[in-house]
């Protein structure tokens, strides 16, 4: 029996040496206790006066073995919890993850910067739906079917009387059919063309500004587009009207700004002119007014519209209209003021 017990020891001892969990040294207890019972199951093959002096020797045994058992755990607590630390060990030398904040768009920069410069002046904002009838985009603004001017902007049709907005311009309609004058409003959004190049992009965004009232001016149309220089670009810029034709205005002007770039000497941006074309305006045709049940007579308006791709290129420089559209974010983030 005793010899039973030595080799018992032994074998757990040498066993309890090698683990390095507590799982580990779980399984090497269990083993323990079943390797115990078995020699205990022998007791009762002693004669009955040596049982006592065996029992207390089993019981020392025992105690001394779980004093070693507690003594092992210890020692692998501390081995679990320095291998957990090395694996978590935090070299706080190493350079940090930048968690980058978006930015604003350069053209949502552009759209809210009109949007602030005109609403100073006294502009409501309406937006208009992408998709719209032919009517509101070409005819009510006096542009009707197999007018010359049609195409000057080439069409994505939907269907016979859907289309893609090619301008904002369809805006000023809806505006007028519901409200009476004063009329002073702001419409930007996305416009759609079948065109694209270096400068062009099939899908760009448009600011429109309509405002109907009794005795407006062009006079009133070319100090408000100075004011819009001033704010957008620097306090020098200034501001040129041109003859042009659009359907829905008459007269119809071309604006050009003195180059921010060189202030009007001439250079490469605005091809030694000094001046560059940024938006397209003009006073109300009447047409367009009578369509919309406003009495000429005795309302005028002016109106203009302006690329927004257009304006931010010009502002930041930016000589690819494509380079918007590609979500390169090293190039997104550049421009937030
Ligand atoms: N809708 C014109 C275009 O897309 C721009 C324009 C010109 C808008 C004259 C106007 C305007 O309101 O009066 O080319």
């Amino acid at each position: 029996m005793q010899q039973k017990l030595e080799a018992l020891r032994a074998e757990i001892e040498s066993a309890m040496q090698k683990t390095e969990t507590g799982r580990a040294l779980y399984e090497v207890k269990v083993k323990f206790q079943t390797g115990l019972k078995g020699v205990m199951s022998g007791m009762k093959d002693l004669p009955k006066e040596d049982r006592p002096a065996f029992g207390k020797i089993v019981n020392e045994f025992k105690q001394n073995m779980e004093e070693k058992f507690a003594a092992r755990e210890t020692v692998v607590k501390k081995m679990e919890m320095d291998k957990k630390y090395a694996a978590e060990r935090i070299d706080i030398t190493m350079p940090g993850k930048a968690y980058k904040a978006g930015a604003l768009h350069p053209i949502t920069l552009v759209k809210n910067q009109l949007i602030d410069i005109f609403a100073g002046m006294g502009f409501k904002v309406f937006e208009g739906p992408e998709i719209e009838t032919d009517y509101y985009n070409f005819t009510a603004l006096n542009t009707p079917k197999d007018h010359p001017a049609r195409d000057m902007q080439d069409t994505f049709y939907l269907a016979d009387n859907l289309l893609l907005r090619t301008q904002t311009s369809a805006g000023q309609i809806r505006v007028m059919e519901k409200e009476t004058p004063p009329i002073k409003i702001l419409s930007p959004g996305r416009v759609f063309r079948s065109d694209d190049d270096a400068t062009h992009s099939p899908m760009f965004h448009q600011m429109e500004g309509l405002v109907v009232d009794k005795g407006i001016t062009l006079c009133d149309l070319q100090g408000m587009l100075a004011e819009f220089a001033r704010k957008m670009f620097t306090s020098s810029t200034k501001v040129r009207l041109r003859p042009s034709y659009f359907p829905f205005t008459e007269p119809s002007v071309e604006v050009d700004l003195s180059c921010s770039e060189c202030g009007g000497k001439g250079c490469r941006l605005c091809k030694g002119t000094g001046w560059i074309e940024v938006l397209g305006a003009g006073m109300v045709n009447r047409h367009v007014l009578e369509n919309c049940g406003v009495d000429p007579d005795e309302y005028t308006g002016f109106a203009f519209g302006m690329g927004i791709e257009r304006i931010a290129m010009l502002k930041y420089g930016i000589n690819n209209i494509k380079t918007l559209f590609e979500n390169d974010t090293r190039f997104l983030t550049q421009f937030e003021e």
